[in-house]
């Protein structure tokens, strides 16, 4: 691996802006290179130590770009994703305890209630798409997680304005977005959106301090949490803006990952055949509780591996320098912007042999010790990295699981040449659609 990098670098705003994933895939073998986009200063890092460094050692010598504040804030304000500095650090710290792996357990029962609900309207024969049906299962566990009772009130006009900050946050590459007369409606709807989610989720918020805060919803967490250094609670304001941004974050990347999951796993019917080996092993055919999925070692790794090949951020938020340092020996001047892509990196040669093939066995128990640090990290690292981890991999893994007890599945054309789009998330470019097959109580020994 060499750096490519000279002053200012070559302006790629249009190689970029034709095909991200074919320029981030034919740059991997440098270290890092230098270039323009839309006349901004990018120095794109695959070295897995410079990746390091900014995420950990020198995190706090970066923030969010302007153009992830603009895209993103209108939506989120200054929730978790989108605050830097003091205020970042400060939330995290009051929200982390929400995330806490002993609460993973809390959550696992209420995504196995909403799976079995799914799975039981689920028949021989039948077809589906695998999109609109993990999307409506992540929609209601995030929702319900986030809101409890009050889920079904705040769903509808979440789901619109996730649609509009998607929009929004694809311009960033687009070499035409200056467009005045597109930016204008886009922002009336905008304004429209976020008016009537910021009624809703203020009303509820009301209705909860007004009754004590109590029951085992985020919402309620995030009203009782105070800070351990004696600077109190959340404002409503930023209860409403870090409600939102665990909606935005936790929704669509975990359904997007079990899309992902079910075309792989359509493709290789071994993979599928041992997880069913596992899963009647351990769980035998009654709904299982929390433990029992947590001790699977298979669902998990294909979720570990499908966010290999697919990482739903293909790349992280991008990260400008706010003054001159070095990740690793690579220089980096104040105001340059650097951009890190797991896709780029997880599909490396230089990391993991034959990089394009799906297979799970890269996750078997004590990977994360055979492995460069940073060679893997579909959810970032570091201060800011995903706080709702465990939660996605509880959900994905869980439905895999518990639909290896019930069903086969094959896909409806498994020649279909699927083209990942690299979206706000890594998107199949077309519906996969399956049909399933019931599996036969023989086949299970029973
Ligand atoms: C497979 C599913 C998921 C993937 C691949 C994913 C990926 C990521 C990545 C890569 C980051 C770091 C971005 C960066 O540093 O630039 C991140 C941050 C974040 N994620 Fe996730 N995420 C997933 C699910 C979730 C869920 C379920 C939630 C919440 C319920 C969530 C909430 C967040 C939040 C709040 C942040 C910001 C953390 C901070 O900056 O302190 N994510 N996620």
């Amino acid at each position: 691996m060499t750096h490519g990098l000279s002053q200012a670098g070559p302006d790629y705003t249009a190689e970029f802006a034709r095909d991200p994933l074919a320029f981030l895939r034919a740059q991997a073998g440098e270290r890092a290179v230098r270039f323009r986009l839309n006349d901004l200063p990018y120095v794109l890092v695959n070295d897995v130590k410079a990746i390091h460094d900014l995420l950990v050692t020198q995190s706090d010598r970066f923030t969010r770009t302007e153009f992830t504040r603009e895209a993103l804030a209108p939506f989120l304000g200054n929730g978790l994703l989108t605050s830097d500095g003091d205020l970042h650090r400060r939330q995290r710290r009051l929200m982390q305890p929400a995330f806490h792996p002993y609460r993973i357990e809390n959550y696992a029962r209420l995504m196995i209630r909403h799976i079995e609900h799914a799975i039981s309207g689920w028949v021989d024969g039948m077809q589906m798409n695998v999109t609109e049906t993990v999307v409506a299962l992540s929609l209601g566990v995030v929702t319900e997680a986030l809101f409890g009772e009050d889920a079904s009130e705040a769903a509808g006009d979440l789901h619109q304005m996730l649609h509009l900050m998607q929009q929004a946050q694809a311009a960033e590459f687009d070499p035409q977005r200056h467009d005045a007369t597109r930016r204008a409606e886009f922002e009336r709807d905008l304004r429209a959106a976020v008016g009537k989610i910021d009624q809703r989720i203020h009303g509820l918020i009301a209705r909860r301090r007004a009754g004590g805060s109590g029951g085992n919803d985020l919402l309620a967490m995030l009203l009782a949490a105070t800070d351990i250094s004696g600077e109190g609670g959340m404002s409503d304001q930023q209860v409403r803006d870090e409600v939102i941004t665990l909606f935005i974050a936790g929704h669509e990347t975990t359904s997007v990952t079990l899309t992902w999951a079910f075309w792989l796993l359509g493709k290789d019917q071994s993979v599928y055949d041992a997880l069913i080996s596992e899963v009647d092993g351990s769980l035998g055919d009654g709904v299982p509780t929390p433990a029992q999925l947590m001790n699977l070692a298979l669902p998990m790794q294909i979720i570990r591996e499908t966010l290999r090949l697919y990482p739903t951020a293909w790349i992280l938020f991008n990260r400008l320098a706010t003054t001159t340092t070095k990740l690793s020996d690579i220089p980096v001047m104040s105001d340059e912007i650097v951009m890190v892509s797991p896709y780029a990196v997880q599909r490396s040669a230089h990391h993991f042999e034959h990089p394009d093939a799906f297979n799970p066995g890269h996750f078997a128990e004590g990977w994360e010790k055979r492995r460069d640090k940073f060679s893997y990290f579909p959810f970032g690292g570091g201060a800011r990295i995903c706080i709702g981890q465990h939660f996605a991999l509880m959900e994905a893994s869980s439905l895999l699981a518990m639909m290896a007890q019930r069903f086969r599945f094959r896909l409806l054309d498994p020649e279909q040449a699927i083209i990942p789009q690299p979206l706000t998330t890594l998107q199949p470019d077309v519906p996969i659609e399956i049909e399933l097959v019931a599996r036969q109580e023989t086949e299970k020994g029973r």
